[in-house]
């Protein structure tokens, strides 16, 4: 079998026409404020992508580049004024933070209501109980582009592997919360291939490049590629696209497939913030 390619760089299109012409009819703006810790180079890539699409779709945007050095205080103290503003209707801090800036503690401080990475204690906890707000970015991204391509999760096997906070456990839960049967692998799982080769589904989300072979993928299997690795100057994911894509029913390319979808995601969430702060007002 030869797998169709899942096309997130069209559907990510799709979306952002549909925000940007609900945008023009708005009388104020929706605004997202990017708060980048640090010199993290691919974190700096990933920043003026999401700000050019803000500026793209109509979006307000503000963009804080803050040096390595900046203290926690100093952090909350900004998030504090974002808080405040009426301009801003969503705060993304970009993640990793440096390390000695206690990451839950900055992401505590955002407003609940501007959480639009959905990485506050309260929407993990609803995204938990199937309760889902503001759900993260790219795990939201991998939904919609199963949905795009009309693949039903219901009495599906689904593995995902990563076990992180941005990708893995909340993907995990957005399957589970469709009926999907969801197994975790991570960098601790005895014979990762056992679980693979069940999965009907497969999300690989470890940041390892083409660890998952052909060997690895049940035939006819879904295979979502959400790594993005850096290999002697060229963008590989975390699935070997060339052998798994001869297996595969579906799989998504590395760049084009999960990346767009989690800016289109941002910005949705950003008009969803926007249209809960207003609806409030
Ligand atoms: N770092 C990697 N992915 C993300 C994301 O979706 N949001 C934020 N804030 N940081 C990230």
């Amino acid at each position: 079998m030869t797998a169709k390619i899942m096309d997130g760089k069209a559907v990510a299109e799709k979306i952002r026409a549909k925000v940007k012409a609900e945008v023009a009819n708005l009388k104020t703006k929706p605004g997202l404020a990017a708060i980048l810790v640090g010199e993290n180079p691919a974190s700096k890539v990933y920043v003026d992508i999401k700000r050019k699409t803000c500026d793209e779709v109509g979006i307000y945007s503000e963009l804080y580049k803050l040096p390595e050095e900046t203290t926690e205080k100093e952090l909350l103290q900004l998030i504090g004024r974002l808080n405040k503003s009426e301009k801003i209707h969503g705060i993304l801090v970009q993640l990793p933070l440096p390390r000695r800036i206690n990451e839950e503690k900055v992401l505590e401080a955002i407003a609940l209501e501007k959480d639009v990475d959905g990485f506050s204690l309260v929407n993990v906890g609803r995204l938990a109980s199937g309760r889902e707000a503001a759900v993260p970015c790219t795990p939201k991204g991998v939904i919609r582009l199963l949905e795009e391509y009309g693949i039903d999760l219901a009495w599906k096997n689904a593995v995902v592997i990563g076990r992180s906070n941005i990708v893995g456990k909340p993907t995990a839960l957005l399957l589970l919360n469709r009926n999907a049967t969801v197994t975790i692998c991570h960098s601790k799982t005895a014979d990762l291939p056992h679980y693979t080769k069940k999965a009907d589904i497969l999300v690989a989300a470890a940041g390892k490049p083409k660890l998952v072979k052909a060997d690895m993928v049940k035939e006819g299997a879904v295979v979502i590629d959400v790594g993005i690795n850096r290999v002697e100057g060229k963008l590989v994911g975390d699935v070997d696209f060339a052998s798994v894509k001869e297996k595969a029913s579906y799989i998504t390319p590395v760049p084009g497939g999960v990346g767009p979808m989690t800016v289109a995601m941002l910005i949705e969430n950003t008009l969803e913030r926007y249209k809960e702060i207003t609806r409030r007002k």
